[in-house]
């Protein structure tokens, strides 16, 4: 579980990471106030971030965003530190903690070409739900298409009769 502390690496991964201009919706330079809004998100009870270290430093993070229910989850992780097994670490504590509270399910958006993410989500039970073309403007007026995925955590209650 990430500290108010980890505000300012988790913020320089993500930065690193948009400025990559390809696997994560936020765009390079981040919004002012991140961190704020990292700190914001460790306090409130709705949500969580979880962050891995290598050799001592914070390399990547996820975030699970509870909203009814439905655990919205964002993850990524510096590029020299792909590969090796951070992210599976990451996505079991994120869809552990959505299970601990409740949550009947989780869902995330991945842009179709991120074969790496679609596979980690595959491999931990998520499918895909839908296909959102033209669905993100980004910041130089292009409309990139996005895979929504979800992956099911209560197959015990009732659907509708
Ligand atoms: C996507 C991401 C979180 C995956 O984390 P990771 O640490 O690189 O992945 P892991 O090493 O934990 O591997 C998990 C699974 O991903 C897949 N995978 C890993 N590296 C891969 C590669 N180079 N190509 C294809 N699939 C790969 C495999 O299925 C692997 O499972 P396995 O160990 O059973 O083979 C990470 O690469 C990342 O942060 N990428 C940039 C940001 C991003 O894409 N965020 C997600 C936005 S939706």
């Amino acid at each position: 579980m990430a500290e108010p502390g980890d505000a300012g690496a988790v913020e320089s991964v993500w930065a690193e990471v948009a400025a990559e201009g390809e696997w994560i919706g936020a765009e390079a330079p981040l919004r002012p106030g991140w961190g704020d809004r990292f700190r914001a998100a460790l306090a409130a009870p709705e949500s969580c971030w979880f962050v891995v270290e290598a050799g001592g430093r914070v390399v990547g993070g996820a975030f699970v965003q509870d909203e009814r229910g439905v655990g919205h989850l964002g993850m990524a992780i510096a590029g020299a530190h792909r590969g090796v097994g951070l992210g599976r670490l990451l996505l079991d504590a994120a869809v552990g903690w959505a299970r601990d509270r409740g949550c009947h399910k989780m869902t995330l958006e991945v842009w179709p070409h991120n074969l790496r993410a679609r596979r980690l989500y595959e491999s931990a039970g998520f499918a895909e739900e839908g296909y959102l073309r033209r669905h993100h403007r980004r910041r130089d007026g292009a409309l990139w298409d996005a895979v929504a995925m979800g992956l099911v955590l209560d197959d015990d209650s009732p659907g509708r009769p």
